[in-house]
């Protein structure tokens, strides 16, 4: 994986990453690491430290990732280069933040292949992003007896939005079952698609079972039908190669924080016709052209949707954090992560009394399981204590709990600074709970 410096870096930095690269290519002389990853990881401060004495170790990048030091960099200079409101500002300092901001939009128009940036919504995260068309496309368009389709392995991001609107609207919520693999049936999927259906929302990676849905044929079926689909991405973006127009999705969810970048900032992509016809979501400054007492004419999009001062500093973050991740390249980091999950899941069948929650052909970096009369918040625990965090609970899909008859699971989720090594220090920190507990 080639890592080379992004337009982000100044000398400092870079100087910084040379001694990186030297003291990693020490170190990988030592460790099974590619050498690579072994530079990788270095960019990201928080594997400096030790955590309960031990090196820290990192599997939860489903909940949130690390963060490397060229996007704490972008930040810092935000705040201390000086500090300015965008679109506003008439001085060199706001001219300065509001170029930066577009051009994170730029950025991310071009990492996901959108046709414009106007099709690229900055909002908090994905959770926002679906509020945001559930609240506007879904209230204009969704009326009693109407339905919205979701599948049964979505996170609560993806039910509860879908929720409100239904019960405002006395609409349905229909969700598609999946197979005892975690996998979406499509049988029951083309039986539920019908002239009632007024949206499809469906995960692209179930953040609970690892599951990669095959979207694209979710989407051309529902658009057989004129049914728009919303991707939520939450799961995908961070880890895969995504193209929106390759998909044909109407909507396209995701987090910032997933993907290396900063907490509170996201994206809502849509498609620039359906977001020209969506009433705006908030009201508030930076969203209009004029205002009278008598009359609002709103923005043109996608500023239509960014009401109030935006998160700057984040979205800013953003933008290196798609340096980055662009940097190494996302088909490397989906090789780099499929061979964590053949891996770690090889390694984790063996392990007597241990069982992997979701089987699906197609999974992404991320490996739910349950180890016999010990509760997954126990496993977190004790392996806490040898420096290693995972995710334990529901993982904010408690319908894909009920569905295996288990009120939690432990979960694993890689990232690109992730190596066998982990996953070697995880079975031997299982080893240790298996002796407390059994
Ligand atoms: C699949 C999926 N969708 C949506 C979300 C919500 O993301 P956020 O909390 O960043 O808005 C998550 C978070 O874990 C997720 O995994």
């Amino acid at each position: 994986m080639p890592h080379i410096m992004s337009s982000w870096d100044s000398p400092l930095d870079f100087s910084r990453a040379l001694i990186m690269k030297e003291a990693a290519s020490i170190d990988s002389a030592r460790s099974n690491m590619p050498k690579d990853v072994a530079g990788i990881r270095r960019d990201f401060p928080v594997f400096r430290d030790l955590v309960n004495g031990k090196p820290f170790i990192y599997l939860d990048n489903a909940a949130t990732t690390q963060k490397p030091q060229t996007v704490i960099d972008a930040l810092i200079r935000f705040y201390t280069q000086g500090c300015a409101s965008v679109h506003r500002s008439t001085y060199f300092m706001g001219e300065r933040a509001t170029e930066t901001f577009e051009d994170t939009r730029r950025k991310i128009c071009r990492f996901i292949n959108a046709a414009s940036p106007r099709e690229v919504v900055f909002v908090r995260g994905a959770t926002e992003a679906i509020n945001l068309v559930s609240q506007t496309y879904g209230r204009a368009h969704v009326g009693t007896g109407d339905e919205i389709l979701i599948s049964e392995m979505e996170h609560h991001s993806n039910i509860v939005p879908w929720q409100m609107l239904c019960e405002e609207k006395g609409a349905r919520l229909r969700v598609v079952p999946m197979t005892s693999a975690g996998e979406f049936a499509f049988d029951e999927y083309e039986t539920l698609l019908g002239p009632k259906t007024r949206l499809v929302a469906v995960a692209h990676v179930s953040n609970a079972l690892g599951t990669v849905n095959p979207v694209g044929k979710i989407i051309r079926l529902a658009h057989r039908q004129n049914v728009p689909v919303l991707v939520d991405g939450a799961q995908s973006v961070p880890h895969m190669p995504v193209d929106v127009q390759a998909l044909d999705c109407d909507f396209f969810a995701f987090s910032g924080h997933k993907m290396y970048g900063p907490t509170g900032i996201g994206i809502l992509y849509g498609k620039e016709k359906l977001l020209e016809a969506m009433p705006p979501y908030q009201g508030g400054g930076d969203m209009v052209r004029s205002v009278t007492f008598e009359k609002t004419m709103y923005s043109e999009i996608p500023h239509k949707f960014e009401a109030g001062t935006p998160n700057i500093a984040g979205t800013i973050g953003l933008g290196a954090a798609v340096d980055f991740l662009e940097s190494v390249g996302m088909a490397n980091i989906s090789a780099h992560e499929r061979g964590l999950l053949a891996y770690g899941t090889s390694a984790l069948e063996k392990v007597d009394r241990l069982h992997i929650i979701g089987s699906a052909k197609e999974k992404a970096g991320v490996i739910s399981f349950v180890l016999d009369s010990v509760h997954p918040h126990d496993i977190g625990t004790i392996l806490d204590s040898h420096g290693i965090a995972i995710r334990a609970g529901h993982l904010c899909a408690q319908p894909v709990m009920d569905f295996f008859k288990t009120p939690a699971t432990a979960r694993i989720s890689f990232g690109i600074y992730n190596t066998r090594e982990d996953i070697d220090a995880l079975l031997d920190g299982l080893a240790k709970v298996k002796e407390f507990f059994c």
